[in-house]
């Protein structure tokens, strides 16, 4: 295992994924948009989320999991509810279709619930709530990852479910939005790759071994014998992921987690995700913006108990853009040279890399 980290700024980063998913066989168009996520999942400083997926990508693409340049079909048009199907293509077009296709109905109608099934790994779900705030719209995102169970129930011993993001987006007046945007596990499973190729341990509380024993080692959730991430705030959280798993993946006619839809390769990651878009302009409330930022002030004058200042969902986001933007984007010197090697695997050659590097 490699120590130390490099840092790479993001416009010299996003040509190098771009190209790297060129080079493996996407369209133009399919390479920036997974480009894009990628990239902004690290700016926004969820590097699980982030180019540290794309040996795993290129691993489901190699077995012939994810399927390349793939759009959503319209399963179910039923004029507010939309159903469309995600052909186990990249979920990074995949979603950006579906969210496009969702805002461009809830501006008609003033709401749409548009549910997304069977694509491929959709990654940083706030990405998609922000494609809804930047035209003005709230949503709320549930989303199931299908049959790859990693977290076991409040009260249980083994994984039985997937991490299960939930996503809320609320659009402020010159100001960025409020972002909700987390896995229901403690941490997300990314989370535990990042620490696992760093060589550290995670913080108590969030992972379980083999044997249902609580352990802070990553390689539980690398190695045989699995353990179990745990969901965040006890029955709590396990009940969100309930609710993500069922909204995201039977609401939306996909697959919740069960006997047998259990997937054999660890590497191929499928979401559906049910959102829900609102427009705020149809509702009744010319002072929302006022109230709001009337709370986030009232929260914000709570005395602090230390150094930490009290911050309101979507501002870590902000914070770490605006430091990574100017510093560039820190990566492991493991998940680099997996990144590299996935680029070969790709197609690229060592000549073209190092245009990049
Ligand atoms: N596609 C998938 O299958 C999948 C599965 C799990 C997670 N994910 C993604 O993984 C990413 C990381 O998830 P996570 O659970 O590690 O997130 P996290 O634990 O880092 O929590 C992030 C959320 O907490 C907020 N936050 C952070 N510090 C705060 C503070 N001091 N005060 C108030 N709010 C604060 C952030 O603004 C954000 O809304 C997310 O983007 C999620 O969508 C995707």
């Amino acid at each position: 295992m490699q120590q130390g980290e490099i840092r790479i700024d993001s416009d010299k980063l996003h040509p190098l994924v771009q190209t790297l998913w060129r080079s493996a066989g996407s369209s133009e168009t399919e390479a920036r948009l997974v480009a894009d996520h990628l990239v902004q999942a690290n700016l926004a400083g969820h590097d699980s989320h982030g180019v540290g997926m794309i040996p795993s990508y290129m691993s489901s693409l190699k077995q012939g999991y994810l399927r390349q340049n793939q759009h959503v079909q319209v399963a179910k048009d039923a004029g507010a509810v939309l159903t469309v199907e995600g052909n186990k293509g990249f979920g990074q077009v995949a979603a950006f279709e579906a969210m496009s296709l969702g805002i461009e109905r809830a501006q008609q109608l003033g709401m749409c619930a548009i549910a997304l099934r069977n694509t491929h790994h959709i990654g940083r779900i706030g990405h998609w709530a922000e494609q809804c705030a930047r035209a003005g719209l709230i949503s709320f995102h549930f989303v199931n990852v299908v049959g790859d169970p990693m977290v076991a129930p409040f009260h249980g011993s083994d994984r039985r479910f997937g991490t299960n993001p939930f996503c809320a987006i609320f659009p402020r007046k010159d100001q960025p939005p409020l972002l909700l945007d987390f896995a229901t596990s403690g941490i997300a499973f990314g989370k535990t790759r990042v620490a696992w190729n760093k060589g550290v341990e995670v913080a108590p509380g969030y992972l379980i071994d083999s044997q249902g024993k609580p352990t802070c080692a990553p390689a539980v959730m690398h190695e045989t014998p699995y353990g179990s991430l745990l969901a965040f705030g006890l029955h709590k959280g396990y009940s969100l992921a309930v609710m993500c798993e069922i909204l995201g993946g039977a609401l939306s006619g996909g697959q919740t987690t069960h006997q047998s839809s259990l997937q054999s390769s660890v590497d191929a990651i499928f979401n559906s995700m049910t959102t829900i878009i609102l427009d705020p302009q149809a509702f009744d409330a010319p002072q929302m913006q006022q109230e709001a930022e009337a709370f986030i002030d009232w929260v914000k004058s709570s005395p602090q108990v230390d150094e930490q200042p009290i911050q309101v969902p979507g501002e870590f986001e902000e914070a770490q853009r605006t430091a990574r933007l100017r510093d560039g984007i820190p990566i492991d010197a493991n998940t680099w040279q997996q990144i590299l090697a996935a680029a070969c695997e790709a197609g690229m050659s060592e000549s073209e890399l190092a245009e990049f590097i």
